[in-house]
């Protein structure tokens, strides 16, 4: 949450800070702010703030009437954690003498204390952020060093929590001193300058080859290049990660917006995370994880802790894990997890899920257990991310970038890796044969044209179930064994982009409780897809119908019986009930979409929420 960003070199910073900070604008986008270094008439440098609230694109008209001139800064965009979103909360934050200015994305959890004891040493405050404590610590340490990298170093001794920080010091045109713990930080020297952000994403166009630090590690940035030191401040050589996938990612190319581009790449997410993980005996490979077969055969557990959507990822797993492996599996929002005391012993492997591979309670469960001596396997969309670092083992899903804050491909990307996690299981514990693993792997890789499919043909079809759906105070999604995993990531889509109140329910539960709700016009959105359980959940869509439910079903192509109870029928081709999560997915996130767009929402930016969540 937050992004940060900086710049220094030949090339104007204006205009590299703010097309970096729209790019990590998914990050957070509450306000906005920069900090410029300026030469004054009198030849000194100094900072010029601006800050305000909103997102990025306000901060980039208050900023077209400045001076163009400087060459280095700072940026920040927010989402709210110490303090409401305002002017004066909106960072980069300031010394008292305000030739100091700084960036943080991350908690400073002893900030209280901390500014207790600044204010009693005569510092004065402008905002209700943990962030200010490091301006004025860094102002304190610089009075003592004269030297910027020096005194972030000593804040940094002094703090406590997680923090990526740019700082830089009117004192010290040109140099940007940068920090981090436990919050990502990539640098990179290009052919103009060099560059700091919380993601690569908002440096690519200048370098592919980046410095991922690593916690404990500083960075001085400067016109010239970059030097790297360790918490003493003795030189070191940090490694570098040459990025591959292409900048079009971070373009819409042509999409309304970035939920529906990511949709529609879907298929290709399918084809990625498959290539070469077939071998010509029919043998998996997933050689990263680093476990033989044999020490696979003896896991007798698994849990797989993530939250929001790769929870739900987890939750298909688990269907797949237990039916192929026949070792038992639980999914656990890892917030919750981290907090319990659950049984893990060597045998045990722990399945971390996580897209941006920085959310703090998956990797607080993570470092949880390992401590209790669990084996760790991370499914992470970001190289280099603290899930990659800090588990034994990690698959890499090939969604590439995802931008949009609600995950929809990077979720394909972590079922189909789930996928053949389950499967590499079930041929260690020999309840697959090659032969079987064989037929599976072409069975999953046929989903990406069945993915295609579904945007060929049935997008109209949503369109109408949209608008069905639109003026809806609240929707229920429904559905059994696989179907009733897919129904919760459907509401979460539903909830998050379009702000309509939405739950999910094993469809079997309805009449426990939830078919109270429903009155006449009432949306059901219920996964019908061919399964052993079908008929059951027809019994219950009836007794939704029969109370006047409005009835969406997703289908299986062919199933001209479900238009009988069903207001509108979404078709996914026919598939096993194995591999319906990925395909019977789709349309519950072009409907989410759908109904976001039709009701003006921002489907790429929902109120309240952020892509990494890195507190608690
Ligand atoms: C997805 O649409 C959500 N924005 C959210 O639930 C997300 O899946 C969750 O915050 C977990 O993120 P992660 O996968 O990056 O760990």
């Amino acid at each position: 949450m937050c992004g940060i960003v900086g710049y220094t070199g030949a090339d104007t910073a204006k205009r590299i800070l703010i097309e970096g900070l729209k790019r990590l604008e998914y990050r957070g986008y509450d306000s906005a702010g920069v900090a410029l270094e300026r030469t004054s008439a009198a030849g000194s440098c100094e900072l010029d703030i601006v800050r305000r609230t909103g997102k990025v694109a306000g901060l980039e008209s208050e900023l077209a009437h400045m001076d163009p001139d400087s060459t280095c800064g700072i940026g920040h965009t927010r989402w709210a954690t110490h303090g409401r979103p305002s002017q004066a909360n909106a960072h980069p934050h300031v010394s008292c003498d305000g030739r100091i200015a700084v960036v943080h994305n991350g908690i400073i959890e002893n900030f209280a204390e901390l500014r207790t004891e600044l204010e009693g040493r005569g510092h004065r405050f402008a905002s209700e952020t943990d962030t200010e404590v490091l301006a004025h610590l860094i102002e304190e340490a610089y009075a003592e060093a004269g030297d910027l990298m020096a005194a972030v170093r000593v804040a940094c001794t002094q703090v406590v929590g997680a923090y990526g920080i740019a700082a830089v010091c009117a004192d010290e045109p040109g140099v940007i001193a940068v920090a981090r713990k436990d919050s990502p930080i990539v640098v990179g020297t290009g052919a103009s300058g060099s560059y700091v952000a919380s993601d690569v994403i908002a440096l690519i166009d200048a370098t592919r080859d980046v410095v991922v630090l690593e916690d404990g590690q500083f960075a001085r940035l400067a016109p010239e290049g970059i030097t790297y030191t360790d918490a003493d401040g003795a030189p070191i050589e940090p490694a570098i990660t040459h990025i591959d996938w292409d900048i079009d990612t971070a373009e819409k190319g042509g999409y309304p917006d970035f939920m529906l581009k990511e949709i529609c790449e879907q298929p290709r997410v399918v084809r990625d995370t498959l290539v070469g993980r077939l071998g010509p005996n029919g043998e998996l490979d997933i050689d990263e994880l680093g476990l033989t077969f044999e020490e696979l055969n003896l896991i007798d557990r698994v849990y797989v802790i993530a939250c929001g959507t790769s929870y739900h990822a987890g939750l298909i797993a688990k269907n797949l894990i237990e039916a192929w492996a026949r070792i038992p599996c639980e999914v656990e929002a890892a917030s919750e997890f981290r907090y319990r005391n659950p049984i893990i012993t060597p045998s045990t492997l722990v399945v971390a899920v996580s897209q941006s591979g920085e959310t703090a309670d998956t990797l607080a469960a993570i470092r949880d257990a390992r401590i209790k001596g669990a084996k760790v396997f991370g499914i992470t969309n970001v190289v280099g991310s603290p899930v990659a670092r800090e588990s034994d083992g990690v698959i890499y899903t090939k969604a590439n970038k995802e931008i949009a804050v609600a995950s929809t491909k990077s979720f394909i990307g972590q079922i189909v890796s789930l996928t053949l996690l389950a499967m590499l299981l079930g041929q260690a514990k020999g309840k697959l044969t090659t032969g079987q693993i064989r037929m599976l792997f072409h069975e999953l890789g046929d989903t990406a044209a069945q993915i295609q499919w579904i945007l060929d043909t049935q997008r109209e079809a949503v369109h109408r179930a949209a608008l069905a759906c639109k003026d809806a105070q609240s929707a229920l999604f429904v559905g059994r064994g696989m179907g009733a995993a897919i129904s919760y990531e459907g509401a979460l889509k539903l909830k998050e982009v379009s702000y309509l109140h939405a739950e999910a329910y094993a469809a079997g539960e309805m009449k426990h409780g939830p078919i109270a709700l429903i009155d006449p016009g009432f949306p059901v959105i219920a996964v019908t897809t061919k399964s052993p359980t079908y008929d059951k959940v027809v019994s219950n869509l009836k007794e939704c119908e029969a109370r006047g439910a409005m009835i969406v079903a997703i289908a299986t192509e062919g199933d001209e019986d479900i238009k009988q109870i069903a207001d509108h029928v979404v078709y996914i081709p026919p598939v096993r009930d194995a591999f319906s999560a990925i395909t019977a997915s789709v349309p519950l996130q072009l409907l989410a979409r759908e109904v976001a767009v039709m009701r003006g929402c921002d489907v790429d930016q929902p109120r309240n929420l952020a892509k990494s969540v890195t507190v608690e």
